[in-house]
């Protein structure tokens, strides 16, 4: 697994304030945690008003505003700005969620952003998923078959097989929901997390896949499944509306019955 470094000390302090543009009516607080790992400071929150005249209306096109029109240090991911790509995950008014789909006015007062957390930051708003990414690959999320595939090169599934994935193959790996378990922020060393066990059981579900056995084998082991509790923040926060927990209990109970 890859190393971390975590930020030298993660007591944020206040920092900036940016004003408004004279004249502005609709005048918006976004308060963002900023950390710069170059320059040896403690992380702060800024503080950016927006006039949200002019300004899209998700939290997202305030944050791309900001970088383009007041502060181009500001650091973040994003690529799709329409909920597909996960990229734009972090902590909105103390909710991980896609910032792309998280519209500004669902927030009372100043708008509060922070990146995913319990997880090391790489800059700002950006988080370090390197452990995250050797989990999901190690739960070797690919077709696995030993047997031939049909002469017409198609592995086919009736309507209800395919339907058993349905709720999966949606996830969009954000991370949203392993950053919100507490199981994962204690043990996220050794936990999978419910993000890479629905991913899991995405393959163990799916008719086409003949490795079930092996995948439940490599998932059987008192840290890598069964530090879930169903504590349920994961399905509350999924912004796809989701049901991680659902799909870990589901392996579990696969579990069990071939237990007998
Ligand atoms: S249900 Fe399991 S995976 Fe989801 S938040 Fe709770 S402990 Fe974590
Ligand atoms: S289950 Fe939902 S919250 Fe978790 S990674 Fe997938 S899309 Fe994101
Ligand atoms: S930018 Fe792709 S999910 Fe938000």
């Amino acid at each position: 697994m890859a190393e971390f470094t975590l930020p030298a000390n993660s007591k944020v302090g206040t920092g900036k304030t940016y004003k408004a543009p004279a004249g502005a009516k609709r005048v918006k607080e976004f308060k963002i945690y900023r950390w710069n790992p170059d320059d040896g400071k403690n992380p702060v929150t800024d503080t950016y008003e927006i006039d949200l005249d002019a300004c899209g209306p998700m939290v997202l096109d305030a944050i791309i505003k900001i970088k383009n029109e007041v502060d181009s240090s500001l650091t973040f991911r994003r690529s799709c700005r329409e909920g597909i790509c996960g990229s734009c995950a972090m902590n909105i008014d103390g909710t991980n969620t896609l910032a792309c789909l998280k519209p500004i006015d669902d927030v009372k007062g100043a708008v509060a952003i922070s990146p995913l957390p319990h997880m090391p930051v790489v800059k700002d708003l950006v988080p370090d998923l390197s452990l995250a990414y050797a989990q999901y690959r190690s739960v070797e999320p690919w077709l696995q078959s030993d047997s031939a595939p049909p002469p017409d090169g198609e592995r086919r599934q009736s309507k209800e097989e395919r339907a058993e994935i349905d709720g999966l193959w949606e996830c969009i790996l954000c991370f949203c929901c392993s950053t919100s378990c507490p199981s994962y922020w204690w043990n996220g060393d050794r936990y999978l997390g419910p993000a890479v066990l629905m991913a899991a059981y995405r393959w163990i579900a799916d008719s086409r896949d003949e490795h079930t056995g092996q995948r439940l084998d490599a998932l059987e082991d008192p840290f890598k499944l069964y530090r879930c509790h169903t504590i349920m923040n994961c399905t509350q926060t999924c912004p796809k509306g989701l049901n991680p927990a659902k799909a870990i209990g589901k392996v579990k109970q696969l579990m069990l019955e071939r237990q007998g």
